[in-house]
């Protein structure tokens, strides 16, 4: 493990804020620490809980040997010149509390500490993670004013990531070998696509049948509920850190790479001012370009109807940010 990068070298490391430091947010700033990434601080309204994980993330660098430095704050001065800010301050839904409730207070959550952070950052590429993903990732491009292109949602690149696992181990073979593509919103309407995911570059319509890639697209989409279910007191959040760090690297090491993230779409799939998941290309300037895959009219009327969910819940958040 190198002790310093070539951008260290030079003089400059790149800055991650990372914005609540739940499981989720701790864990990527872990990775991003342990692969020698970037400086990362971490922001939470919690007095100490910030401060008190950056000071442990520096005491395992020693060990962990990278040069990286961990800052924790309640401070959003101190997220000053962020090169990425990311987003996963929201709450779990609490016993009693219902639909409504949550998507008022994650709504509220997303737009001030979204604002707040880009006030400090204003050239930042802005990635959000809080529930529900693609309405979340809507709001805070309103707040912010950020062009399109520099306001991504994190749930494509997860739910893909989940795809793949149950493809491999229903066939037992490497995921090195399994590329799997998920598009849609993040929640029961997701969709996944077996004609564009394949073993090796074979397509798994080819290899699995049809009731079984059905099982798997039906797990694929309760993917998150699976683990709460087995968790009981919390959520995933190994996975989901996985997914935003692949993000952050592909922005910070400008790797235009090919995944599904919840971008903004201007007509791309018959669809208009929305957040939703699509083909993207992530480089150093955000969402690169949008691909627009050819789908068949059960997959296109799939995606319309989560876009369809997803607009209406954008316009209950924004009447219920306005109550
Ligand atoms: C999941 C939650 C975090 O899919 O959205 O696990």
């Amino acid at each position: 493990m190198p002790i310093a990068s070539t951008s260290q070298l030079l003089g400059y490391s790149p800055r991650v804020t990372i914005v609540g430091v739940g499981k989720v947010g701790s864990t990527l700033a872990q990775q991003i620490g342990e692969k020698n990434l970037a400086d990362v601080v971490l922001l939470d309204e919690v007095e100490g809980l910030p401060q008190g994980l950056a000071l442990d993330l520096m005491e395992a660098k020693g060990i962990s040997l990278h040069s990286r430095e961990f800052i924790g704050t309640t401070n959003y001065a101190d997220t000053a010149g962020s090169d990425i800010v990311v987003i996963t301050a929201g709450q779990p839904r609490k016993p009693g509390m219902n639909r409504d409730e949550l998507l008022k207070t994650n709504a509220r959550i997303v737009v001030e500490t979204a604002k707040n952070a880009i006030a400090y950052s204003p050239n930042a590429i802005l990635i959000v993670v809080t529930n529900p993903l693609d309405v979340m990732t809507y709001l805070a491009w309103q707040a912010t004013q950020l062009p399109t292109r520099r306001v991504i949602g994190m749930a494509g690149v997860l739910d893909s990531a989940r795809f793949q696992a149950f493809v491999a181990m229903e066939l037992g073979v490497s995921i090195a070998d399994v590329r799997a593509i998920v598009l849609g919103s993040h929640g029961d309407l997701m969709v996944p696509l077996p004609r564009y995911s394949t073993v090796n570059g074979i397509p798994i319509t080819e290899l699995i049948d049809a009731a079984t890639i059905d099982r798997l697209v039906e797990r694929t989409r309760k993917g998150g509920a699976e683990i709460v279910e087995l968790m009981q007191t919390g959520s995933a959040y190994f996975a989901p850190a996985a997914s935003t760090y692949l993000m952050v690297e592909a922005i910070l090491l400008n790797q235009s790479r090919l995944v599904p993230v919840a971008a903004y779409l201007q007509g791309e799939y018959g669809l208009h001012d929305i957040f939703i998941g699509v083909p993207t290309l992530l480089g150093a300037s955000g969402v690169e370009q949008i691909l627009e895959l050819k789908l068949t009219n059960a997959e296109i009327s799939a995606l319309h109807l989560a876009a369809q969910e997803v607009k209406q819940n954008i316009e209950q958040a924004r009447s219920l940010l306005a109550s």
